[in-house]
């Protein structure tokens, strides 16, 4: 069998004009939905990815405000800014791009920003929400993960789910998501015995290591979906996964490439939660 791709930048398009449509929506009314990015430092992806969620804000109608802060910024003149984001009610989102630099409390930044400004979904408010099963603002790769499952025509409930990585922003939130979708979930992380064997039973694979091609072919069911969200610069420069991908496309009935998959439906869904935040405190 030859996976089918699951195209991430088509669905991103989409995804993006629907938040243009809610935009328009909101725009009528009056509000404009803004956010603010904060970028610390020099890091050449942090600055990519900034750079195309600013790109996505102009596309979809939503204003952005980027803050570039240089590496030396202390913790104190960091939270002072996202103090000031958090009070100013033209603003409705806040992202702090992550990694920070070393003198930084990330803990403590996060928890700066205001719940309902929070569309990154890191706040342990949100964090808890999404636990429970609230409204809250998911966290953007792991919703991005879901509406690409989904895409396919899979029936998530009753699956047999296996996520390897169990990181706050993506392996953690990921297991939750697929378990609130009904699937049957596995966590696999680096202590993890018999991961081949784990990885082959899943009908659903999300790959959240960082490592490229950590994921070989024997640990792909025949008919598998593969998500894969590692976004790792190999030897030869270009991006990969963490998926052996021309191996696991010989075993997957759908697989995500690197680029092109999750990344832009990621920045998508920080469009939708940036749309939500102001619907929001609209009152509507
Ligand atoms: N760094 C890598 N991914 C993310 C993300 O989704 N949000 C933020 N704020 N930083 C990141």
């Amino acid at each position: 069998m030859q996976a089918k791709i699951i195209d991430g930048k088509a669905l991103a398009a989409a995804v993006k004009q629907e938040a243009a449509a809610q935009v328009e929506a909101l725009k009528a009314q009056g509000v404009t939905p803004c956010l603010a990015v904060v970028l610390v430092g020099e890091d050449p992806a942090s600055q990519v990815y900034v750079r195309g969620k600013i790109n996505d804000c102009a596309q979809c109608g939503i204003e952005s405000r980027s803050i570039r802060l240089p590496e030396t910024t202390t913790q104190e003149e960091l939270l002072a800014h996202v103090k000031a984001l958090a009070e100013d009610s033209a603003v409705h989102g806040i992202l702090v791009q992550l990694p920070l630099p070393a003198q930084i409390n990330e803990k403590a930044v996060i928890d700066a920003i205001p719940p309902e400004k929070d569309v990154d979904g890191f706040s342990p408010v949100n964090v808890g929400r999404m636990q429970i099963g609230e409204p809250c603002y998911l966290p953007c790769t792991p919703a991005g993960c879901i509406r690409m499952i989904e895409s396919t025509g899979t029936d998530i409930s009753g699956k047999q789910a296996v996520v390897i990585g169990r990181s706050n922003i993506v392996g953690k939130p990921a297991a939750l998501l697929l378990l609130a979708k009904n699937a049957t979930v596995t966590i696999c992380h680096s202590k993890t015995k018999n991961l081949q064997e784990i990885c082959a039973s899943a009908d659903i694979l999300v790959a959240a290591v960082g490592r490229e091609g950590f994921v070989t072919g024997d640990m792909v069911k025949p008919g598998a979906v593969v998500i894969d969200v590692g976004i790792n610069r190999g030897a030869d420069g270009k991006l990969h996964g963490d998926v052996d991908f021309a191996a696991a496309s010989e075993k997957a009935a759908w697989i995500t490439p690197v680029p092109g998959g999750v990344g832009p439906m990621t920045r998508a869904m920080l469009m939708l939660n940036t749309v939500e935040a102001a619907r929001r405190a609209s009152g509507n």
